[in-house]
């Protein structure tokens, strides 16, 4: 089964809305002939309809870099997938190691916001990855087996049909590390075979599995080129309109 990469952005914190208008709108001209990859970019909440408008047309769709649960209500601080949804976005990245990090997101939160995207008409970026301390004890598998199973649970392959996964080991992030082709290979073999293994082969073979952590121009196409890899998620990379469009033209 053929699947159409996906390359992301996650501009995290940074961009005012001017800057990010200014950025998305060279991205959207670079990008206007790229065919047969989907593009995505995340600027912040603040920036979106602004971006949304700039891109409107062009190539590059949008997304958010999280997303609360419930559709509305006495929830200070929070913004629904309803209302990301009107603003323009299509994507929203869920459970980010960040987010984990340093805002306590739990699997059990990142399960219901994956089903809130869903219900909310979001394609779900769910984001997973293992520390260095954790892989250092030995732990990688099981950490991504229970951040998949717990962050999947009760759902069944019918409603998972637009799901994208990211693989980000916490030690590549914005480390300037990456992990090596052979590292990122069985990963992505084995998240497929738990999916396989969850939910069946046909969503197996159907799901779209990203890498991320550190990827550059220079390591893209390496990435892209085993066989379970079918996009990326970039973060210090995807700021800059010119480097991004080289990872999003990494077949060239
Ligand atoms: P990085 O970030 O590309 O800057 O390592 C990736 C991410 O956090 O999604």
């Amino acid at each position: 089964m053929s699947r159409t990469p996906l390359i992301a952005g996650n501009w995290k914190m940074f961009k005012t809305g001017p800057e990010a208008v200014a950025a998305a709108t060279s991205l959207a001209g670079l990008a206007s002939d790229v065919a047969d990859t989907d593009i995505m970019i995340a600027p912040a909440f603040l920036s979106l309809p602004l971006v949304s408008e700039a891109v409107a047309g062009s190539n590059v769709k949008l997304g958010v870099q999280n997303l609360f649960y419930e559709n509305e209500g006495a929830y200070t601080g929070e913004v629904s997938a309803a209302m990301v949804k009107a603003a323009g976005a299509d994507y929203a990245i869920i459970g980010h190691s960040e987010r984990r990090q340093y805002f306590g997101e739990t699997d059990d939160a990142v399960c219901r916001k994956v089903k809130a995207s869903i219900d909310g008409g979001i394609i779900p970026i769910l984001c997973i990855g293992e520390t260095e301390v954790q892989r250092e004890d030995g732990k990688t598998f099981s950490v991504l087996d229970k951040q998949i199973s717990n962050g999947l649970n009760n759902f069944c392959s019918r409603d998972l049909s637009s799901l994208v996964i990211a693989y980000e080991p916490v030690w590549a992030i914005g480390t300037g590390k990456t992990a090596t082709p052979d590292q990122v290979a069985e990963i992505h073999g084995n998240i497929r075979s738990l999916i396989n293994k969850l939910f069946g082969n046909e969503l197996a073979m159907s799901i779209r599995i990203l890498y991320g952590g550190s990827v550059k121009p220079d390591n893209v196409s390496e990435l892209m080129s085993l066989g379970d890899v079918d996009g990326a998620l970039v973060g210090g990379a995807s700021l800059d309109a010119e480097t991004f469009i080289q990872i999003i033209r990494y077949d060239k």
